[in-house]
């Protein structure tokens, strides 16, 4: 008897600590997909259809739902009398597993931007079952839907789901749509409609709308808009369901229109914080106590609306202290206002669970203190809440937190912000961390996840972290980035190997704790302030470049190599730009002419190669961003609006720029008409500063920059090509051919001609 216990306390204790891939089913074996397998197995079928319309007869699909190894979820795939049967548990897993063939026993790669699916003619024999790790796979971020879908189709959003579920992501924010069913709630409680519109933002800013950051901003919204996002939501959740994905829905997080006050007088309200600077009129909604009885009415009005419409799955997620701090730090307030969220969800849908983005515990030094934290996160049974560790790549809160306390989290990759291109990653800390955390002693790790601000950009570390979904071992880096570069090209490319190797232990491996934000000399507003750093030995980087350049005889015609020549080229001029950005403002500051003369030419030419390298590929052009944005319009007003909206968001992001540059893109056109003219006018400046020994005032300089260049910008209405032009090899050579890489340069002599340019500027300047 005794010997019987021992052992069953044994098993238990290792079972909790690394066996069981189910924890917290008791709570959590509600959020599963309830659609038939029949109607799973067709979405998969369909989708072979549209990856492979001509070889699609060659793959069967079987979804059994109780199909699994060692206890969990997993994919089998035989290839039988000519064709490819795939059997999964869900139509997710088998999505999964059509996907893992094409990628280790085809060499095909289907990526955000670019697809390589040229397959072998008789399809590879293949045996194998393949388990996945956790039961949960999330994707998204809330800014997500902002930065990079908003102007999306339903066209582009089926070929993301699709990409979303061949890569097993079944644990997906579906966030659209939800201003419509707002505005249905905010009538009911007698809101006028000038109400309503003053506290929309527009399309490009819902994100921070939703967070309680801002209101109003680009808005309002017209019922057409609505009318879009409602169908559009509908469809998307409704695919992602056929999937057998988990949709999560928002929830109520105490953010509301300012209206609120004159509706209700006797409630009290807390004055959100500025966010950013944002000047009155388009920050600070009113925040709804959660211990007020109305945030329960309200909250609960929201769901009841919302599963009205499309439905649940029973997962809601809600942050109510995004970039904000909660108006008292008294424990029990914490504890309440953590029950109160989640009563409004449960009075709604009693099975709720509550998805909460963990941003807030490690972006506000309030959550530093770990009591805090502790009360806010146990006010909510254990298993009912599921925190998303935004930022485990670089910032884990799971061991400061200890396991979120009980509570269950997923491990997430954020890596980008504002959707900015930036080459960076941290190959090394996504390949063997996962696995660290989810074996870590008491772990309540239950999934991993992908939870960048934009997508498109550095996909190369989105495959390898997506890969953490059935890998139990950390892999040979060396060897993955190798076939990588196979799969994305399509053949063995040794020049392209190396350089992807060479990728992988220089720039794609960052260990460091500064923040990355993507942002470099030529994508800031001028000033001879900026500190620039790189964690990579800039010369390791462009030896990989011009080895990458000598794959090109072979593989210029690749969509891939095409897109990546465009992307590392920009990524050299973007680091060159730090660089002769340095040496340009060491001259001013010396006050050495011919030096500044010459570095800072350099620096006002790398505006113009990028420009061009980047007018070759579409995925770096402004113009489809512009158009997409346009063409979501209902007439020509709300064009101009949505124009704005979108060329607002990419550069000075707020009225003021207040977040000026977070989303910026090195994109063509942008390059040329922003980036471009604010840093000739500021070089000029200064140059002309040396010439005449006048006096510099740099804010002066950039208020000028912001009321000519800048800001008129966004109000612009030009077009700009949606398609590419000019040849990328020819003009990545030309730029591989600049002398300017070279330090053995000769120093130009030529004396400085006074000229009269620019007189508007030269008058500010001498009124100081
Ligand atoms: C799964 O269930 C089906 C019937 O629904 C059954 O035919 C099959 O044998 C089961 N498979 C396993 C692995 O239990
Ligand atoms: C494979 O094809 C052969 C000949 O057509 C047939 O006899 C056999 O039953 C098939 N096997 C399976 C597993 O379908
Ligand atoms: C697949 O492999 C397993 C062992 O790994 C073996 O038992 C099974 O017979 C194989 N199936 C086929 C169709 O070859
Ligand atoms: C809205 O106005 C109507 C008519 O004036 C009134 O009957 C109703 O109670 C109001 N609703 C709320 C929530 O105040
Ligand atoms: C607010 O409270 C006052 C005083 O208690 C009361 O007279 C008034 O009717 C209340 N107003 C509303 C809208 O409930
Ligand atoms: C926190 O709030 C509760 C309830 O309002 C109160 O009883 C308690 O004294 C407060 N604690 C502190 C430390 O202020
Ligand atoms: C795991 O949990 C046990 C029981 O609560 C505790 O004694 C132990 O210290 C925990 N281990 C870690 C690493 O937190
Ligand atoms: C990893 O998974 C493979 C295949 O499922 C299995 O053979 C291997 O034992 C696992 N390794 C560990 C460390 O769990
Ligand atoms: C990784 O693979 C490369 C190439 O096959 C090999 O040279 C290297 O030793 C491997 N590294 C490790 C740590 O196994
Ligand atoms: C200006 O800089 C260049 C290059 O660093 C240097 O050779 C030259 O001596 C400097 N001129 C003066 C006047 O310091
Ligand atoms: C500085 O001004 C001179 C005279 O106009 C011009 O030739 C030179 O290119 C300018 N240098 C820079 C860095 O703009
Ligand atoms: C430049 O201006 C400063 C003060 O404005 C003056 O002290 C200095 O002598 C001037 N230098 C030259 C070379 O004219």
């Amino acid at each position: 008897m005794k010997n019987k216990r021992i052992l069953f306390l044994v098993f238990l204790t290792f079972c909790n600590v690394k066996c069981d891939p189910n924890r917290f089913e008791s709570t959590l074996g509600h959020l599963k997909s309830q659609k038939d397998s029949s109607v799973q197995q067709e979405s998969v079928e369909k989708l072979i259809q549209r990856i492979l319309p001509e070889r699609y007869k060659e793959f069967s699909i079987k979804i059994e739902s109780n199909f699994t190894l060692a206890n969990k979820e997993a994919f089998q795939i035989n290839k039988i009398n000519e064709t490819i049967e795939i059997v999964g548990t869900t139509g997710v897993i088998a999505a999964t597993g059509f996907h893992y063939y094409l990628k280790y026993y085809c060499n095909a790669h289907i990526s955000w931007e670019v697809s390589q699916l040229s397959l072998p003619k008789i399809l590879p024999d293949v045996n194998i079952t393949i388990s996945l790790n956790d039961r949960f796979r999330y994707y998204q971020n809330v800014c997500t839907t902002s930065y990079s879908f908003v102007w999306w189709t339903w066209q582009q959003w089926e070929q993301h789901i699709d990409w979303i579920v061949m890569n097993s992501y079944n644990f997906v924010l579906a966030s659209n749509g939800q201003e419509a069913i707002w505005e249905r709630v905010y009538r009911k409680l007698n809101l006028t409609q000038e109400e309503i519109d003053e506290h929309f933002s527009g399309p490009a800013f819902l994100s921070w709308l939703r967070m309680g950051n801002l209101r109003g901003w680009g808005g309002p919204l017209s019922q057409a808009w609505h009318q879009r996002s409602l169908d559009l939501q509908h469809k998307i959740v409704e695919r992602l369901r056929d999937f057998g994905v988990i949709t999560i829905l928002p929830g109520f997080a105490g953010h509301v229109p300012r209206a609120f006050e004159r509706l209700f007088p006797n409630t009290t309200f807390t004055d959100v914080a500025v966010w950013n600077n944002f000047p009155n009129k388009y920050c600070c909604p009113l925040f709804i106590d959660p211990s007020e009885d109305l945030f329960q009415t309200v909250g609960k009005m929201f769901i009841e609306e919302q599963i009205e419409e499309y439905g649940t799955d029973h997962a809601y997620n809600s942050d109510s202290f995004n970039e904000m701090y909660p108006s008292s730090s008294n424990l029990t307030y914490l504890s309440n206002v953590g029950k109160s969220i989640f009563n409004a969800m449960t009075e709604a849908d009693e099975q709720a669970i509550w998805v909460l983005q963990g941003w807030m515990f490690y972006n506000d030094g309030f959550w530093a203190d770990v009591s805090r934290a502790k009360s806010f996160l146990t006010s909510v049974p254990l298993g009912k809440m599921i925190v998303l560790d935004l930022q485990s790549e670089q910032f884990p809160q799971f061991e400061r937190l200890e396991q979120y306390f009980g509570q269950p989290y997923i491990w997430c990759m954020l890596h980008n912000f504002g959707g900015t291109l930036s080459m960076y990653g941290s190959s090394d800390i996504i390949n063997t961390k996962v696995i660290e955390a989810r074996n870590a002693e008491n772990s309540t790790m239950i999934g991993t996840g992908l939870s960048m601000e934009g997508i498109n950009q550095n996909y190369v570390i989105y495959d390898l972290m997506t890969e953490q979904v059935w890998r139990n071992e950390s892999t040979n880096l060396t060897e993955w980035f190798q076939n990588y570069s196979r799969r994305r090209y399509g053949k063995t490319n040794i020049y392209a190997e190396k350089a992807w190797q060479s990728l992988q232990k220089t720039i794609y491996n960052f260990e460091g704790i500064q923040r990355m934000r993507g942002q470099f000399a030529i994508t800031r507003t001028p000033s001879i302030d900026i500190k620039t750093w790189s964690w990579y030995k800039y010369d390791d980087f462009l030896d990989a470049w011009k080895i990458f350049l000598m794959a090109s005889d072979d593989l210029k015609d690749s969509p891939g190599y095409q897109h990546d020549l465009v992307d590392i080229t920009r990524q050299i001029l973007q680091n060159n730009g730090d660089i002769y950005y340095n040496k340009m403002v060491d001259a001013f500051t010396t006050k050495n002419w011919t030096e500044f003369d010459k570095m800072g030419n350099i620096f006002k030419g790398i505006f113009l190669d990028l420009e061009s390298i980047l007018a070759t590929n579409k995925a770096f052009l402004l113009g489809p961003w512009l158009e997409a944005a346009k063409n979501s319009a209902n007439d020509s007003n709300e064009a101009k609006l949505f124009e704005f909206n979108a060329r607002n968001q990419i550069t000075l992001w707020g009225p003021w720029g207040e977040i000026m540059n977070y989303a910026i893109k090195q994109w063509s056109g942008l390059v040329k008409d922003f980036m471009y003219v604010r840093w000739e006018v500021f070089v000029d400046a200064m140059n002309y500063t040396l010439i005449y020994n006048a006096t510099f005032s740099q804010s002066l300089e950039q208020t000028l920059i912001f009321v000519l260049y800048e800001e008129p910008f966004v109000y612009k209405r030009d077009i700009y090509p949606v398609e590419p032009s000019g040849d990328p090899v020819l003009i990545a050579k030309t730029i591989a051919s600049r002398r300017w890489y070279s330090d053995s340069e000769n120093i130009l002599k030529v004396k400085p001609v006074p000229t009269n340019r620019r007189i508007v500027k030269t008058k500010f300047m001498n009124n100081k």
